[in-house]
């Protein structure tokens, strides 16, 4: 396993670092610790081409200007918060209403998409070879990158000091895990993921209408006009929502109101690693595979993108908690406590077919 550490610029003075991970197989992910963004991930094809399968920009201050949280670490809370507000313990809370003023989304003004991470070489992870360092800096023999944040009481308007560890890695079986701990001295929401814009195909290629998804999720989460949850659970079956057979995205978008953007429900749901999607792409043979220990996943298939990436140019998939679960105690519990911490993973495995 190769890191490679070299500077990215710098912001406020401060230097701020990308690292690129290598496997054995020629799979490549790089990370800033500016907002913890996957700036490239790069993968051979079924033809042994390399392609850079995710949305992202060449320099920083890109991403500084970036609305639309390409390859992002989002916290302290993903996805919409009805109104801003919440309860807790008695107490309410206001957040930001940072989309059209009136929901709070992705943490607020300045988010975990907007901090510097203090970053250092992670443990390696288990069942990976002995690493070789290379680049501008040499690190001790590590696969992945750790990075640590600790968010304020009272930041972005959330209770309690929420300390984050976020560590992303790489192994030679081709799965880019990331694991997210945090751990707080305040009950507090805690909903933390990535924002990486997916294309298979490979950025700039074409559209991701093509791509065949599977998702192992007999239920969404129906959304009102605002895009938050209702409350109602609706089942995919028969309807253009369904993926639980591999089904090409280009068949049903267009029969969804502004396309896919809705919280999928894994079932069954154990807590443990499991796989929750497939997504593969006709064009250049790569698949990918997405484990995770949360109980849902925000399909995005980027009907917003405008600017440097267009509408449908590529898709999220966000593992998390249910938006707005704050709000809802029917909802699985989203509420981290003193004592408790806070723990998810989830893992991309990619192949070339
Ligand atoms: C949301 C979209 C939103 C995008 C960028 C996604 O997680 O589901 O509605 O436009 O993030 O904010």
């Amino acid at each position: 396993m190769n890191i490679e550490k070299r500077i990215f610029g710098e912001i406020k003075g401060v230097k701020v670092y990308k690292y690129t991970l290598l496997n054995s197989n020629g799979i490549s992910v790089s990370i800033t610790n500016y907002g913890g963004i996957v700036t490239d991930l790069i993968v051979p094809d079924s033809g042994g081409n390399r392609r850079n399968i995710v949305l992202g920009f060449v320099n920083l201050s890109s991403y500084e200007e970036d609305r639309e949280y390409l390859g992002a670490l989002i916290g302290r809370f993903a996805n919409r918060i009805k109104g801003g507000i919440f309860t807790l313990d008695g107490k309410d809370y206001r957040l930001a209403c940072n989309e059209n003023g009136k929901n709070h989304i992705h943490g607020g003004i300045k988010g975990f998409n907007r901090v510097l991470w203090e970053a250092e070489p992670a443990e390696r992870p288990s069942g990976s070879d002995q690493g070789k360092i290379t680049g501008s800096a040499k690190m001790p023999g590590n696969g992945g990158v750790s990075l640590k944040y600790l968010s304020k009481d009272g930041e972005e308007g959330y209770p309690g000091n929420l300390s984050v560890k976020v560590v992303y890695s790489l192994n030679d079986d081709n799965e880019f895990k990331i694991e997210y701990t945090a751990e707080t001295d305040k009950p507090t929401p805690v909903n933390l993921t990535n924002h990486t814009y997916w294309n298979l195909s490979g950025r700039g290629s074409e559209k991701i209408y093509n791509h065949t998804v599977k998702l192992n999720c007999p239920q969404y989460l129906e959304i009102d006009e605002d895009l938050v949850p209702t409350g109602r659970i609706r089942p995919v079956e028969n309807t253009p929502m369904d993926f639980m057979r591999s089904r090409r995205i280009g068949d049903g978008i267009n029969k969804v109101v502004g396309g896919y953007d809705h919280c999928y429900i894994l079932k069954p749901y154990t807590g443990k690693l499991t796989e929750i999607a497939e997504v593969q792409s006709p064009l250049s043979g790569v698949s990918m595979q997405v484990f995770t220990t949360m109980p849902g996943v925000q399909f995005y298939s980027g009907n917003f993108l405008h600017g440097a990436f267009d509408k449908h140019d590529a898709f999220c998939l966000e593992t998390q908690f249910y938006p707005d679960c704050p709000n809802r105690p029917e909802f699985p519990d989203c509420i981290l406590k003193p004592g408790q911490v806070y723990s998810h993973a989830t893992i991309y495995r990619f192949q070339a077919k």
